[in-house]
């Protein structure tokens, strides 16, 4: 039965200090936490497509990107509580073999296959502009877990679309159904759907930090951290980047740890999470559909000399 509201004992202390980020690598410092220590991890892991890192290789070949993949999975597992959640984000590349890893493997339950559809792809010449990322919500007991279903209520098509009475005021959980973008079908988009309707974070958005090209915007670590824990919960991220999961965390008044290989996106990672304080909004627009997420000249874009566009590397 999910948790919904009700605790389970508080975690033991964790080995690493809480609410900070620790430069360093996953595995070393997974193994200096203790059992069931954690109530939900995000991994945002490397996708082991020569994404240029600061200080990662993205290229490992593919039986060794799955048998670390395996290594810090089983790590996860290990550091999350009885009924803890972990969430796996992830590309086309190794999405199913992850997932079977997760489940066949290390023993987690797949509650859902989230598709995050995102809006400002990078555009691609010979193929398909991909406009996606796999997000995997697993489980580690599937009769015992967290899922807050008032924290993540979203306006039914009802309500939105039709203007019909009998749409509940409440709204309804996000359900797993296929979309358009809505420039494409203007009247079929839904917004509440498991393929996730949220912009990726692009460069000329105001939220972006403009040091890291696989920014997460907020509002996806929002839905998560609130379906998947409670207020005074501990968050792991074993790969920092930015650190939105940690800021997102620090935000929602979650106990968080962080890990992050790279010495200057650690650094960076502290010094955003130490100018934002808990209670405070997440950025970006909450409900993309009737806002858009602020660029830094404002709404629009302004043409011009300063206008340059930049090229992020697909990822
Ligand atoms: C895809 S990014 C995470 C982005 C993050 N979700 C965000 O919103 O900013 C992956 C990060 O993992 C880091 N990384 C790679 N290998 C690592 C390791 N073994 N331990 C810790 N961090 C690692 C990389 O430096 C990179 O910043």
């Amino acid at each position: 039965m999910p948790r919904n509201g009700i605790r389970t004992p508080k975690p033991r202390a964790a080995g690493l200090p809480l609410d900070r980020v620790h430069r360093g690598d996953c595995l070393a410092l997974l193994a200096r936490m203790p059992a069931a220590s954690v109530h939900l991890a995000f991994a945002d892991p490397p996708f082991n497509i020569g994404y240029d890192y600061d200080s990662y290789d993205d290229r490992l070949a593919a039986d060794d990107y799955l048998v670390w993949s395996k290594r810090w999975m089983g790590e996860v597992a290990r550091v999350l509580a009885a009924d803890g959640t972990f969430w796996l984000a992830i590309g086309d590349e190794y999405a199913a073999e992850l997932k079977v890893i997760a489940t066949r493997e290390l023993g987690f339950t797949c509650r859902s296959w989230v598709v995050w559809y995102y809006t400002f792809g990078v555009n691609c010449r010979q193929k398909f502009s991909r406009s996606h990322a796999h997000l995997f919500h697993f489980v580690k007991d599937p009769a015992s877990f967290t899922f807050n279903t008032d924290a993540i209520r979203v306006p039914s098509a009802r309500e939105l679309v039709y203007g019909d009475k009998r749409a509940n005021p409440t709204g309804r959980l996000p359900d797993d159904t296929w979309i358009l973008r809505p420039q494409d079908l203007p009247e079929g988009f839904a917004a509440d759907g498991d393929t996730w309707y949220f912009p990726r974070v692009c460069g000329t958005f105001k939220e972006r930090s403009g040091w890291h090209g696989c920014q997460m915007p907020e509002q996806l670590l929002g839905r998560i951290i609130r379906a998947s824990s409670h207020a005074g919960d501990v968050v792991l991220d074993p790969f920092g980047g930015s650190g939105t999961t940690l800021a997102v965390a620090k935000k929602l008044d979650r106990r968080f740890v962080g890990f992050e290989l790279s010495e200057q996106y650690a650094k960076r990672i502290e010094q955003r999470l130490g100018a934002i304080r808990t209670g405070d909004a997440l950025d970006g627009a909450a409900e993309p559909l009737k806002s858009v997420p602020a660029t830094k000249d404002g709404r629009r874009l302004k043409r011009g000399p300063s206008a340059t566009r930049r090229r992020t590397k697909a990822r």
